[in-house]
């Protein structure tokens, strides 16, 4: 959280790096934006559609406008390890009027079916919120 300018608040700037967990208890971390505004990290979702044993999954995303905007839009893929199902995620990270940053993200997850017969029934969609997980002390 930093200092950029905004018309809700001003001086702060939403900063995806770090950790985040959302309203399912799924927790992410997510390394450096880079110049170009890319950037890797993992997801340890809380559920799964699956039977499978649920494991840490990395992703990849992208953020908008590295150092204009205070508020990014971002994406990022999620590539399952123990499925074999892929989410994309697309949101925006913003400062709440309490000054907090908070990730709102709409997502498709897609899983694989058999066959082409199966595949309206392939792609979930729905809404996550993530807030910052504040370090241990
Ligand atoms: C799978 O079930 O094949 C992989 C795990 C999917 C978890 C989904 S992704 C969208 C939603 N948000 C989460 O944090 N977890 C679920």
């Amino acid at each position: 959280l930093c200092c950029g300018t905004n018309a809700e608040s001003p001086l702060l700037q939403c900063v995806l790096t770090g950790r985040w967990t959302n309203d399912l208890g799924s927790n992410m971390t997510i390394e450096a934006v880079n110049k170009a505004g890319n950037f890797a990290g993992s997801y340890h979702t809380a559920v799964t559609s699956t039977t499978n044993e649920i494991q840490l999954s990395p992703l990849q995303g992208s953020q908008h406008r590295t150092n204009e905007k205070s508020q990014p839009t971002f994406g990022f893929t999620v590539n399952w390890s123990f499925s074999d199902s892929i989410t994309v995620f697309v949101g925006q990270c913003f400062v709440d009027k309490e000054g907090r940053e908070v990730l709102k993200t709409m997502w498709l997850l897609r899983s694989h079916v058999d066959g082409i017969r199966d595949d309206w029934k392939a792609t979930r969609v729905g809404t996550n919120v993530f807030t910052r997980l504040q370090p241990q002390k």
